[in-house]
C-alpha cells in the first residue's frame, strides 16, 4: 500500500483534499498531519475519519525532531503540504508565527523527505501548495503567469514566497522531486470565518457590521475549494517534476460587488426584504499593504493537464451560503472562545 502524507488536512482546503484522496484512492494510506491550531478542526473530516485508509497524526511541522522521526517511521511515498498560517491580517499582527510554520516548517518537511528518499527518488513526490499572493499586486489589467517575478507585500505572502523558493532550491540542489502550485482565493464550506466570505456570512446572519477595507475596490479571483482539490489531485499525479502550475477560477470580483451579491443571496435565504443587509456595510481603515488586484492565468494547467473548474461561480456561491446556514453548529463552535478575542482585537465590539 502506498502512503501519502497530507499536512494541514484539518484546515479549510486541506480537509477537502483529504476527503478527495481518502474516497478516490481506497488502496492508498492517507495520513493527515495537523497541529490543530485555531484554524484546524477535525469536525471538517467527520464523514471520512472512520475509513480504513485514513489516519490522523497530531503534530507540529516546526518540530524538526518529531518530523524526522515520523518520516523515518512511516516512510511516505508522497507529501502534499498545505499546513500554514494562512490569514494576512494575522500575519500583520504576528509575523513570526508565519515564519516558523510557513518557512521553517516547510524546510523541516523538505529535509525529512530528502533524508528518507535520498537513495532513490523514483516514484516519490513532494507537492507544495502555495498562493497567488507571492506574485504581488496587479494593476487594472493582466494576470499572473508561472513566470511572473515574485513580489510579496504581506508577511503572509513573504513567508509563502520564501517557502516556495526553498522547495525550488531543494529540487535544483538535491534533485528532490518537487512540484508547486499557486492558487487564487478559495471559497466554499469549512473556511474559517476570519476570511472575507464566511466572516460576512456570519455577520449578515447576526446583523453585525460588515467591515469593508478601504473603498472595497480590491479585486480577487475566486475558485470553489473542491475545484482546487481536483487540481491538486491532477497535479500530484500528472504534473511535471520541478514545475509550477497556477490554479485560478477566471472569476474576478471587486470586493464590494462580491459583498453586494452575498447580501442579495443572504437576504433572500433569510427571508429578509431585498437589500435589508446593505445597511450593514461599514467602510473601515484599509489593510496595510493591501494588494489591489489578483488574477490568475491558469492556461498552463488547462493545456497540460486538461483541468477546468467544474462549478460555475453562481452555483458555488449559493452552495457555500447554503452550507454555512445549514451548519450552524459548526459555525457556532468555531466562533466561540478565542474567536471572540480575535474579533474584538481586529474589529472592536
Ligand atoms: P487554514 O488556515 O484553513 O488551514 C491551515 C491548517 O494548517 C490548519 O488545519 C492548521 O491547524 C494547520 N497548521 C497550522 N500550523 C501548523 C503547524 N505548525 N504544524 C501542523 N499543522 C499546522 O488554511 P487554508 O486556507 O486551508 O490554506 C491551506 C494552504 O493553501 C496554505 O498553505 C495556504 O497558503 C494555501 N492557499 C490558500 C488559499 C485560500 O484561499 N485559502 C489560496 C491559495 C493557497
Ligand atoms: P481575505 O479573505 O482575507 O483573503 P486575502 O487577503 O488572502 O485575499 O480577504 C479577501 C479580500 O477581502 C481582501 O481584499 C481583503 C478584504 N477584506 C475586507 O474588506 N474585510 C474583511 O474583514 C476581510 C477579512 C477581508
Amino acid at each position: 500500500m502506498k502512503k501519502i502524507l497530507i499536512t494541514g488536512g484539518a484546515g479549510f482546503i486541506g480537509s477537502h483534499v483529504v476527503r478527495l484522496f481518502v474516497n478516490q484512492y481506497p488502496d492508498v494510506e492517507i495520513h493527515n498531519l495537523d497541529k490543530l491550531t485555531y484554524a484546524g478542526n477535525l469536525e471538517n473530516l467527520s464523514d471520512i475519519d472512520q475509513k480504513p485508509n485514513y489516519r490522523f497524526v497530531k503534530g507540529d511541522i516546526v518540530d524538526a525532531e518529531f518530523i524526522t522521526h515520523l518520516f523515518e517511521q512511516e516512510r511516505y511515498d508522497g507529501v502534499i503540504h498545505l499546513a500554514a498560517e494562512s490569514h494576512v491580517d494575522r500575519s500583520i499582527v504576528n509575523p513570526m508565527e508565519f515564519i516558523f510554520t510557513n518557512v521553517v516548517g516547510t524546510v523541516n518537511l523538505l529535509n525529512a523527505a530528502k533524508n528518507i528518499w535520498k537513495d532513490n527518488y523514483e516514484g516519490k513526490r513532494f507537492y507544495h501548495i502555495s498562493t497567488d499572493e507571492v506574485y504581488g499586486a496587479l494593476g487594472d489589467t493582466g494576470s499572473f503567469k508561472e513566470t511572473t517575478p515574485y513580489s510579496p507585500h504581506s508577511p503572509y505572502s513573504a513567508a509563502k514566497a520564501s517557502s516556495d523558493h526553498f522547495v525550488r532550491a531543494y529540487h535544483d540542489t538535491y534533485g528532490l522531486p518537487t512540484v508547486i502550485s499557486n492558487c487564487s482565493n478559495n471559497y466554499g464550506p469549512n473556511q474559517f470565518p476570519e476570511k472575507l466570505i464566511p466572516l460576512f456570512i456570519n455577520n449578515i446572519k447576526h446583523n453585525k457590521p460588515l467591515p469593508v477595507y478601504g473603498k472595497g475596490i480590491n479585486v480577487r479571483d475566486w475558485l470553489y475549494v473542491v475545484d482546487h482539490a481536483r487540481a491538486i489531485d491532477l497535479i500530484f499525479h500528472k504534473g511535471r517534476t520541478g514545475e509550477t502550475y497556477n490554479i485560478g477560477g477566471n472569476n474576478e470580483w471587486r470586493n464590494i460587488d462580491l459583498i453586494k451579491k452575498l447580501i442579495e443571496i443572504m437576504d433572500r435565504k433569510l427571508g429578509r426584504p431585498e437589500g435589508t443587509s446593505l445597511q450593514l456595510i461599514t467602510y473601515v481603515t484599509d489593510r496595510a499593504g493591501h494588494d489591489l488586484r489578483y488574477a490568475i492565468d491558469a492556461s498552463k494547467l488547462r493545456a497540460e493537464l486538461g483541468w477546468e473548474p467544474s462549478i460555475k461561480f453562481a452555483e458555488g456561491f449559493e452552495k457555500t451560503v447554503d452550507w454555512y446556514l445549514a451548519n450552524e453548529k459548526w459555525l457556532d463552535n468555531v466562533t466561540s472562545g478565542s474567536y471572540q478575542d480575535y474579533y474584538r482585537k481586529m474589529y472592536g465590539e
